[in-house]
């Protein structure tokens, strides 16, 4: 469980956001030691830094055990889907504090690049690998479409090749890999950018330290 009286802030261990992260944090006026491994704790602030694997900071957040968190939208959109339908505990408060304008990146369709692509409904029967099982199923059955899912938790672009899939929804930034991998983007079903969100109702004082940490107002 986090410090009372500490803000826990979880971030990207490693990956394209632990840098942008910590010079965010910095710019909030932390003073970002870039050595630290896992854990570092601002005494003056009262601020913990915790580095994980992004894909864990929602359920983190979600069982208070860190108070706020920065991912890509993505993750959040995916992990809050999946933490809400738990049926055992559900998770219903997730809420974005605010878009930090770094990270951007968008969740797209992309199919080899001598696959006729023209409509959404050409996804019916084939098959979609991703590693946003929960996000794909939700645009599929908004847009009546009949698909079938691969999950892959990376290297989501080798499943065409691999004949696991017809087509992909994968993360493209540059779209340099999608580029190596002979396909190419044809849908764009989310855009995002990194986040700063919460789970919780903060106490007060933590409140106090998150507003006086990147400024202005904060619900949640
Ligand atoms: C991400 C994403 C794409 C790639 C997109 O993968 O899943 O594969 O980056 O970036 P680009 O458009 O700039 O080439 P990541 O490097 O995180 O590895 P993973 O696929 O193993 O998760
Ligand atoms: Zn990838």
């Amino acid at each position: 469980m986090a410090d009372k009286k500490y803000l826990t802030v979880a971030i990207q261990k490693n990956g394209r956001l632990n840098s942008d992260s910590l010079q965010f944090l910095g710019e909030c006026g932390l003073t970002i030691n870039f050595d630290f491994k896992l854990y570092d704790r601002k005494k003056s602030s009262k601020v913990e830094l915790v580095c994980v694997r992004d894909d864990d900071i929602p359920r983190l957040v979600a069982e208070q055990i860190c108070d706020v968190g920065i991912v890509g939208k993505n993750v959040f959109l995916e992990r809050k889907i999946a933490l809400e339908a738990n049926v055992a505990t559900p998770v219903k408060n997730f809420e974005i504090i605010r878009n930090l304008g770094f990270g951007a990146c968008r969740l797209s369709f992309a199919v080899p690049n001598n696959i006729v692509f023209e409509k959404l409904t050409d996804l019916n029967g084939k098959k979609i690998a991703t590693s946003y099982p929960y996000l794909l199923k939700k645009f599929l059955l908004e847009n009546n479409i009949n698909a079938q899912i691969v999950y892959l938790s990376g290297s989501v672009e080798i499943a065409p090749k691999l004949k696991l899939a017809d087509i992909i929804c994968d993360l493209v930034a540059t779209g340099n890999t999608l580029l190596q991998h002979d396909l190419r983007e044809v849908y764009c079903i989310l855009n995002s950018e990194a986040i700063l969100f919460t789970a919780s109702e903060l106490s007060s004082q933590k409140q106090l330290i998150l507003s006086s940490l990147v400024g202005g107002p904060v619900d949640g």
